[in-house]
């Protein structure tokens, strides 16, 4: 009998996105189950998400260590202790250190409110906003010693608007966000996910959903 993949969420806000993986899991259209909810911070709503579940809960303070490498082991163990295969973070606002890939190898993935390359780092909607890009969107990609430059599984692409502030923008890329990171989830889950190099392989390929966007629009 096939296995669902194990889950370790990781979450400092408030969780709009494990919210969705929870309610994937919840009907079906999700091949894996939550292990473990950790946070960093006491006060993120995600804990208060993953009780109404049921789903295990641990928040590791980072204030509460020396050093990354102390808080990492912490996070690390406590991952390895309720069985977790893949590690996912959604709005997790910690760097990850080598340790903890070396831990999980390949196995740490994560999504970005920005179309990587560009506009990596925080604050993206506007970086976005005043560059004057036509276009942003959301990625999901997996983890490497950089920040947001692992290699990119799926993404989805979101008009910028002329009345947008960073708030709607991100709001409009969030409803994307809900569509593509349980896709990514599984897509792994089903063991069609292969890196090779910079690339990642989805093994049968899946098409995108449409051919190109246009914005401005073109007129008839
Ligand atoms: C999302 O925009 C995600 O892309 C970013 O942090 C935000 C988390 O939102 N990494 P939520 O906590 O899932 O609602």
């Amino acid at each position: 009998m096939s296995r669902s993949l194990r889950l370790g969420i990781l979450a400092s806000g408030g969780g709009t996105n494990l919210q969705t993986i929870i309610d994937r899991c919840q009907d079906g259209s999700l091949d894996a189950s939550i292990a473990l909810v950790l946070t960093n911070n006491p006060d993120a709503g995600a804990l208060n998400r993953a009780r109404e579940a049921d789903i295990p809960t641990i928040c590791i303070n980072h204030r509460e260590y020396a050093t990354r490498e102390d808080f990492d082991q912490a996070v690390v163990g406590a991952l390895q202790a309720a069985g977790v295969e893949l590690v996912v973070l959604a709005g997790f606002m910690r760097i990850i250190t080598q340790t903890f890939l070396e831990a999980f190898p390949q196995r740490v993935i994560n999504i970005h409110p920005a179309l990587l390359p560009a506009f990596p780092g925080l604050h993206v909607q506007q970086q976005a906003l005043d560059y004057g890009a036509r276009f942003s969107g959301c990625t999901v990609h997996f983890v490497d010693s950089g920040v947001d430059t692992g290699p990119i599984i799926i993404q989805a692409v979101v008009p910028v608007l002329p009345d947008d502030t960073a708030d709607t923008l991100a709001a409009r890329i969030l409803e994307q966000e809900h569509r593509i990171y349980p896709r990514a989830i599984q897509l792994i889950a089903e063991k069609r996910v292969h890196i090779d190099g910079r690339q990642v392989l989805i093994d049968p390929p899946s098409p995108p959903t449409e051919e190109s966007l246009i914005n401005p629009g073109l007129e008839a």
